[in-house]
């Protein structure tokens, strides 16, 4: 037996200023679907979340509520672990950047790239935003010194002395890494916007502040705090450790180093696709496969944001609508890599239009006729046998290599336009045949030919989107008798094998139906924005 593929991956490490709003529920639901997609794959997955919370914005955020910054951060975390489990998140490490192994592994990567002389004292003055924990250029500050992100902070002005990372002498090897990897950053656009910057020159960026207490000490000047990104950016290796091993950086990188996919949103691109790996180079580790770097959820063109104020409360949406049509909706609807924005009546009309009219009623409306004209007992046949040019067949058999094509690609987009296609054939086609009169003409095999082949496509459908909507698909495969949950990856190997569930066509006759129970209710449209 080949030994399954590995794979790990990333969402940011959110900071803590407060409650986690509908956009880190965005990455973290996109990680989902594709962590769920590998396992469904029977590919070995690791999956890591987690917060970032050191630096000056956290330790404001805390004095501002006059709370000890480790218990504001301890309480605000609780959120962020209750938003995963509502949204159906199935991470496998959360990594917090207070968490006693993290000092270890940052002590240790920046020695290696201390000893490496890539670091020295030199004196800072730049805009700083608090917001964004980052210098920003004059230039790309608007009006006031304000943040173009944060637009309602303005910048502050510092001059202090900082230690520096030598960013400028990577920036060949980092053009050479960009050429000879074009799927390194993604998409095509985000990877455009990166070769720019670097193409400008690299300069040197500062990796400790002074005047911070909320951060961990530069081991060669106990004066200094680490940075908070480059603190942040090692949660990432800190999260890889076993439970009880030894606290090294060679522990931490054995298993599932380099990180397969690193998925953010585009305002942290230039740390993932530049500052990391030079970084990482500097250290002499290997670099990650892919950085993708996601757009912005936004109201009214703005992007949402705990800092502008402007979210959509999470828990509320998922407590009114279910995490399935939330999940489905954000993967389908905001097609990933641009922004999109979110409109609640839209929301509802997508969802109700595809899982409760299409997807549901199919189900719903096939299991009924099958009461009807076959006892509810499952058709005698082999569906191998079925006429190449079926068009649910013709379609449903290359469906597989299609979706998981699309899903490989990160394109949720198409992989659920391409599932929803057999559905919608599916549902032209009882109206097509008419079933009901080829009943009544006592045409039983055609009958019994057309309920079996929607079934199985249906079967299908549940089996391909599980990554995005596993509740819906956990119920589909209930009522038709399979086997499997798609929330128990570790089962679906062994009970609904990849190999075989993601084609049309596999056997029935060990099949027995449940009781047929609508799976989605409609939607109703809010009042407020009908
Ligand atoms: N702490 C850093 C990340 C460190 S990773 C080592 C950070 N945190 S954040 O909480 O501000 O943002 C985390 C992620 O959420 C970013 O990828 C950001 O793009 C994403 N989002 C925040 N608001 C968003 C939207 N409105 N829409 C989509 N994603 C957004 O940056």
């Amino acid at each position: 037996m080949t030994s399954p593929v590995r794979f790990a991956l990333t969402t940011p490490l959110y900071y803590v200023n407060d409650v986690p709003h509908i956009g880190s529920a965005y990455t973290t639901m996109v990680a989902d679907a594709i962590a769920r997609f590998h396992r469904l794959k029977g590919n070995d997955v690791l999956f890591i979340t987690g917060t970032d919370e050191h630096g000056q914005k956290i330790q404001r955020t805390a004095q501002e509520k006059g709370v000890d910054p480790q218990v504001h951060c301890d309480e605000i975390i609780c959120s962020f672990k209750d938003l995963w489990q509502h949204y159906n998140i199935q991470y496998d490490r959360f990594s917090r950047t207070t968490a006693p192994n993290h000092a270890k592994i940052v002590a240790e990567f920046f020695q290696r790239v201390w000893d490496n002389g890539d670091i020295y004292l030199a004196q800072q003055q730049g805009w700083y935003c608090v917001a964004c924990e980052e210098f920003k250029e004059e230039k790309d500050l608007i009006e006031d010194h304000h943040c173009a992100i944060h637009t309602n902070k303005q910048a502050e002005w510092r001059d202090e002395e900082n230690y520096f990372f030598r960013l400028s002498k990577y920036q060949v090897q980092l053009e050479t890494l960009y050429q000879e990897n074009p799927d390194f950053i993604q998409p095509a656009s985000r990877r455009n916007e990166v070769i720019n910057f670097v193409k400008q020159g690299l300069q040197d960026f500062s990796i400790s502040r002074v005047n911070l207490d909320w951060g961990f000490p530069v081991p060669t000047d106990e004066n200094h705090t680490i940075y908070v990104w480059f603190d942040a950016l090692l949660g990432y290796v800190t999260a890889l450790l076993e439970d009880g091993e030894e606290v090294t950086l060679e522990n931490a990188l054995k298993k599932w180093w380099p990180i397969n996919l690193h998925l953010i949103g585009k305002d942290i691109l230039r740390f993932h696709a530049v500052y990391w790996p030079a970084m990482l180079m500097s250290a002499n580790l290997p670099l990650p496969d892919k950085v993708f770097g996601h757009g912005f959820l936004t109201k009214n063109g703005l992007k949402m944001g705990k800092s502008l104020g402007n979210t959509i409360d999470p828990i509320a949406l998922v407590n009114q609508y279910g995490a399935d049509a939330l999940r489905y909706y954000f993967l389908k609807e905001v097609e990933l890599g641009k922004d999109g924005d979110f409109n609640e009546t839209r929301f509802v009309n997508v969802v109700n239009a595809d899982l409760a009219n299409d997807l549901g009623n199919l189900l719903n409306r096939t299991l009924g006729m099958l009461k009807k004209y076959c006892k509810s007992e499952i058709p005698s046949l082999d569906l191998a046998t079925i006429a190449a040019d079926h068009p649910l067949k013709a379609l449903g058999e290359t469906l597989g290599d299609r979706t998981c094509a699309a899903y490989d690609n990160l394109n949720f987009t198409a992989a659920c336009q391409q599932v929803l296609a057999l559905i919608q054939a599916s549902n032209k086609y009882i109206d097509d045949r008419a079933p009901w009169a080829l009943f009544k003409a006592g045409e039983q095999a055609q009958v019994e030919e057309i309920l079996l082949t929607i079934l199985e496509s249906v079967r299908l459908a549940a089996y391909l989107l599980s990554p995005v909507i596993p509740n819906l698909s956990n119920q589909i495969y209930r009522q038709l008798g399979f086997p499997g949950d798609f929330n128990r990856p570790e089962d679906l190997v062994n009970l609904a094998p990849f190999a075989s569930h993601s084609r049309w066509g596999l056997p029935w006759s060990e099949r027995t139906l449940t009781k047929a129970q609508p799976i989605f209710a409609r939607l109703e449209v809010p009042e407020a924005s009908a």
